[in-house]
């Protein structure tokens, strides 16, 4: 994890209500509270009807709160779709981008990935760029080749260590309960740092990367000790407090 600040993210996806996504985030919210000085950045990214309340709700506690997608465009004919300066004016600190659940439903290219993170910087936002391989390149051995042209591809020149965190998640790994090896994350995320340093220089060795695919509360403290390792996105887990909780008390 080295001295970079490790950030635990929930990816909610498209599930929460109301009641249950406040109830949720604000039993996150007391529970990093009662920590005095955590060692790491908390972050929750409802599904876009709920980020503002859940914003307000997170107000002035230590809880950061993300959106999951942001269009390339500030204001404009696009019905629809949410602009980074409305999730900025919503309360929201993150913004995931280029999920591969996007990536497939929403055929988001490298190109469009990129855009969209110049303009969640802009608007003062942290991109959290997702990149990963599907397990057909896996088994062609291209797990490197993929993630270092994706991140050539997603990655703006303008990021820096403070406006953009990498979140490397295996395709084959996202909600299946199957998971790397602690020595391919290893691997995978160094080579990962290398492809990053051609794109933004020497930001590259104090920006987060994050392993993301199966994260669970029972498996968190293998990967998060890793020298390259600086968070996790957790999807499913991150559903249930007490899951939630688990792997944010592996690097707390
Ligand atoms: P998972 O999802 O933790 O449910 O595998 C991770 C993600 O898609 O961000």
């Amino acid at each position: 994890m080295s001295n970079r600040r490790p950030l635990i993210a929930g990816n909610w996806k498209m599930n929460g209500l109301t009641k249950d996504g406040l109830a949720l985030a604000g039993e996150i919210a007391t529970r990093l509270n009662k920590v005095a000085s955590p060692n790491c950045d908390v972050l929750v990214c409802p599904p876009m009807t709920l980020v503002a309340a859940i914003a307000q709700k997170a107000e002035g506690s230590k809880l950061s709160v993300g959106a999951q997608d942001c269009h390339m465009n500030e204001t404009g004919a696009h019905t629809g779709d949410t602009s980074p300066v409305m999730i900025k004016d919503a309360g929201c600190e993150y913004v995931i981008l280029g999920h591969s659940e996007r990536r497939t439903d929403h055929k988001e290219t490298n190109e469009v990935v990129k855009a969209k993170a110049s303009a969640a910087i802009k608007a003062g936002l942290k991109a959290i760029i997702c990149i990963g391989e599907t397990e057909a390149e896996r088994d062609a051995n291209k797990t490197i080749d993929v993630c270092a042209s994706q991140i050539k591809g997603s990655v703006p020149a303008e990021s820096t260590a403070e406006n953009t965190v990498i979140a490397y998640e295996p395709v084959w790994a996202i909600g299946t309960g199957r998971t790397p090896t602690t020595a391919d994350v290893q691997e995978v995320h160094a080579e990962v740092r290398k492809a990053l340093t051609e794109v933004i220089g020497a930001e590259a060795a104090k920006t987060r990367i994050l392993y993301g695919g199966s994260v669970k509360p029972t498996n968190a403290s293998e990967f998060m000790p890793l020298p390259d390792v600086d968070g996790a996105l957790v999807g499913g887990a991150s559903l249930k407090a007490d899951d939630f909780w688990g792997i944010v008390d592996s690097c707390i």
